[in-house]
């Protein structure tokens, strides 16, 4: 499998644009961060308002209708993300071991994450010559079809929790349609989304074609989402920011809009249920990635029958994961990314205490050095709580109490979110009818973050705008055109 890299070299540090390697035109770099020690790794060139310029010239020139991205064949862009595929699957081992020491996360973490992208860039390199449009009869002697064309120039704002993750499903679905993108990564993790502007370079897209800004969100970010000649921003990220970009786009020149937002999951367990089973899908749903994951199941419900002994079995995974060192196998929890997010969490678990949540693991810092919290657990959480309504963004599972099923549907829904929800039962019609009543994006009965790159994933309410993956990601990135010819009979 190959081992990791425990001090990966860095090799890009600088602006992508235009396929060349530029400083940034303030003169301004930035620190990026290894969360396990709070290091800083290395300097990294900070994108503004005039590099972003640059890069959305160079993207806009990239997709002029005689520009060879515009002139390549479908299938030809679908060889170049195959070859991007092949290329990050050549690198995993470095690009896993980069990611971790600038993410924090675990090596295996890291990698399960960029196997998901290359998973990503294969599926929508095989759509690039299926996207096609109708023909459609219309009334009196006319012939109409419809062509989905790219929308141009498309901004892509990315979160850090899955650097390569979010790269992909940014990338994939942009670059299928045959759009010109400028990505912003998180400033958090810019080092991976710049090792792979080298090999998408070395896949041979044209120059303009992806450029990529590392760069902060005020800044780099604002200057994406406010441009005049941009047509396109997705984001992925917290749900205030979701907000502003909308505002950003409605002020300037109504840019489309995709955003996948944040979330606060309710995962329902039955009495039902083979409890051992759902604490292990119930400890995962949250746990996963250090619960720096926007569907984490945050909400755990469990039927007033079997609550005490699901929490007993909630404490005991939660003190058996393994938190430490990211590049040891057996470790299960790296760092959190950052002491921003660090002191937010450990002020969650103050909150949860201070309302009256009774604390069974966790709850605090592990070692001295780095961003390490503890898996923490609070039984006898309410609804009311600031831990079971907020997005925590960390290990910390919430977990409470119900007496029915249409009691936990209404409960389930009692959030301004909407971007997953589970369900543990073996009673089929229970399963059906929470799958049916939950306002959510996706659900996942007698499973948990089973995202992948065919289903589309997007949030209902506040936890987003569009689809990302599957079928469904093309419409965000193509405008359909309609075509109608009038036909002349020769015969009559
Ligand atoms: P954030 O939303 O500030 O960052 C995400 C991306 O947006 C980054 O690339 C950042 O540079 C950019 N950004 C920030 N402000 C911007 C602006 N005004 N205009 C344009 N781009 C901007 O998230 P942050 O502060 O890193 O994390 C805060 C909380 O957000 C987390 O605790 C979590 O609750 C949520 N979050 C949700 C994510 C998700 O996957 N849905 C991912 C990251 C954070
Ligand atoms: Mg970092």
């Amino acid at each position: 499998m190959g081992d990791p890299i425990r001090n990966p070299e860095v090799k890009y540090t600088q602006i992508f644009i235009n396929n060349e390697w530029h400083n940034s035109i303030s003169g301004k770099t930035f620190s990026t961060i290894n969360p396990c020690t709070g290091e800083v790794i290395c300097q990294v060139q900070e994108a503004d308002k005039a590099d972003v310029d640059n890069a959305v010239k160079a993207a806009r020139a990239a997709f002029h209708r005689t520009a060879p991205w515009r002139t390549m064949d479908a299938s030809q862009r679908g060889q170049l993300l195959l070859k991007f595929a092949d290329l990050v699957e050549r690198d995993i081992i470095y690009l896993s071991s980069l990611e971790t020491l600038d993410n924090g996360k675990t090596f295996l973490d890291s990698k399960a994450d960029i196997e998901q992208s290359i998973s990503v860039l294969r599926y929508y390199g095989g759509w690039c010559d299926k996207i096609t449009g109708k023909t459609i009869p219309v009334d009196g002697n006319y012939f109409t079809m419809t062509r989905h064309e790219p929308i141009g120039v498309c901004g892509q704002i990315i979160p850090w929790n899955y650097p390569m993750g979010m790269l992909s499903w940014k990338l994939g679905p942009a670059l299928a349609c045959g759009n010109t993108i400028v990505l912003k990564p998180a400033e958090m993790t810019p080092l991976t989304a710049l090792a792979c502007a080298a090999l998408l370079k070395e896949a041979g897209f044209p120059p303009g074609v992806v450029n990529v800004v590392p760069g902060y969100g005020p800044t780099a970010g604002a200057a994406i989402s406010e441009h005049m000649d941009v047509d396109k921003v997705a984001f992925t990220g917290s749900t205030a920011v979701g907000h502003t970009i909308m505002q950003a786009a409605g002020k300037s020149n109504l840019k489309r809009v995709s955003l996948e937002l944040g979330g606060k999951s309710p995962l329902i367990i039955f009495a039902d249920a083979d409890l051992e089973e759902a604490a292990a899908v119930a400890h995962l749903a949250i746990m996963n990635n250090h619960g720096q994951n926007c569907c984490a199941g945050s909400r755990t419900y469990v039927e007033e029958s079997v609550y005490d002994k699901f929490v007993a079995l909630a404490k005991d995974r939660a003190e058996k994961r393994v938190v430490g060192d990211p590049y040891d196998p057996k470790t299960e929890q790296g760092a959190q990314i950052n002491e921003t997010q660090f002191k937010k969490i450990l002020g969650y678990c103050e909150s949860g205490k201070a309302e009256g949540a009774v604390l069974q693991a966790g709850g605090e810092r592990k070692g001295d050095k780095g961003y390490f919290i503890k898996p923490t657990v609070f039984s006898d959480v309410t609804d009311d709580m600031k831990i079971a309504r907020e997005e925590i963004f960390g290990p910390v599972q919430c977990i409470l109490k119900f007496k029915d099923i249409s009691e936990v549907i209404d409960r389930a829904n009692l959030t301004t979110y909407g971007l997953a929800a589970g369900v543990i039962t073996k009673d089929i019609d229970k399963a059906m009818t929470i799958a049916q009543s939950v306002e959510a994006g996706t659900v996942w009965i007698n499973c948990f973050d089973m995202v992948t790159s065919q289903t589309p994933f997007g949030g209902f309410k506040q936890s987003g705008q569009g689809r990302e993956l599957g079928e469904d990601a093309l419409k965000e990135y193509t405008e359909i055109k309609t075509i109608t010819m009038r036909l002349i009979n020769k015969c009559s």
